[in-house]
């Protein structure tokens, strides 16, 4: 496991050149002031559904079909649910390296946990990602946290409370989606939104963030992103030529919509282009909560979304051909969606 960067970071200078970006993949200037952009990821209000929901739902479609991202507050999720669970993640990666691997428990050839450094692809890969990352499936709870980390003694009790309530707000934000595109209220229930995958990335201080990047631009492969991105930015969102900063709000949730919500929407709804920055003073965390198809689920832009105006753009296929071409094409925004179109 040497090759986690948390292990390292602080004992390597300069950047090894394996994190070196080609200059035009590279981030540019990063100021450490907020940016000054034409937009701003919107905020939505989740408290008032009771009296307000039409108009959540209408906040909701088009910030889903302007920017792909949102982020929710007064989402109903305890503070120091969040808290807790941010800290035991913190403690995780903080742990001797040996502990970190000690701690992940499996029986499952297939490792149900991972840890793992810069991504997947890392044997394939031109340069490394800036991050390790922590990754295991929640739901359901039973089934899954026996095989989360041991450590820290609290890593079980607190993520399994934080990724139900999350969960909870997931199925929310998709019950309002669907009534918003008329699909009825149940659209994305079972199947569709059968698993909860939750991938934690670190990001230690890095010595030149103007070279690297923690998450290369992509676009997420599931049906909705819950992110948790705690109180250190670095989360960007492209929009019309430029990089925008998904600002931190105390407690609040990050939103955004995979390939495969815009697939089902044909379109109507888009997944944006995002990634991630590092910055050279503070660790950065995020815990991203991936609502995910099962893998035979069929996937196709619902009937009622196609007419004559609106042609089908996507063809019919099972949640498993995608993930595997998503792999294969390692996640590349200009590629990934060709296979899937008519
Ligand atoms: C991801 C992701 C962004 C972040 O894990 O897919 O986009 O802020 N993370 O860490
Ligand atoms: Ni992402």
């Amino acid at each position: 496991m040497e090759k986690l960067v948390s292990s390292w970071y602080n004992v390597v200078q300069p950047l090894p050149e394996t994190y070196i970006f080609p200059l035009d993949a590279r981030p540019g200037k990063l100021s450490t002031a907020p940016s000054i952009s034409n937009y701003s990821i919107p905020v939505i209000d989740l408290g008032s559904q009771g009296h307000d929901r039409d108009q959540i739902i209408q906040q909701i479609l088009e910030a889903s079909q302007e920017f792909g991202f949102f982020q929710v507050i007064n989402h109903g999720i305890p503070e120091v649910l969040l808290n807790d669970a941010m800290d035991v993640f913190k403690e995780f990666f903080e742990l001797p390296p040996e502990d970190k691997e000690a701690s992940i428990y499996s029986d499952d050839p297939n490792k149900v946990c991972k840890l793992l450094t810069s991504s997947v692809n890392y044997d394939r890969e031109a340069v490394h990602l800036w991050r390790d990352v922590l990754k295991h499936p929640c739901h359901p709870l039973e089934k899954f946290m026996p095989l989360w980390p041991k450590q820290p003694i609290k890593y079980r009790e607190n993520v399994g409370k934080c990724s139900t309530q999350v969960r909870k707000v997931a199925l929310n934000i998709l019950e309002l989606i669907s009534e918003g595109l008329r699909l009825g209220s149940e659209y994305f229930n079972d199947e569709l939104s059968q698993e909860t995958q939750l991938v934690v990335n670190y990001y230690p201080p890095c010595p030149d963030p103007s070279l690297t990047l923690g998450i290369t631009k992509h676009c997420d492969p599931q049906l909705i992103t819950i992110l948790l991105q705690g109180d250190v930015s670095g989360l960007q969102v492209f929009k019309d030529g430029e990089w925008i900063d998904v600002e931190p709000l105390p407690h609040g949730l990050v939103v955004n919509i995979g390939y495969q919500l815009q697939i089902i929407s044909n379109g109507k709804l888009k997944c944006a282009e995002h990634r991630a920055v590092t910055n050279s003073s503070n660790a950065r965390m995020s815990a991203a909560f991936f609502i995910t198809p099962s893998p035979d689920c069929y996937i196709e832009p619902a009937a009622t979304l196609i007419n004559a105006s609106n042609p089908q753009v996507y063809k019919r296929f099972q949640y498993k051909e995608f993930s595997a071409n998503y792999f294969m094409k390692q996640g590349n925004t200009e590629v990934v969606l060709e296979a899937f179109k008519l």
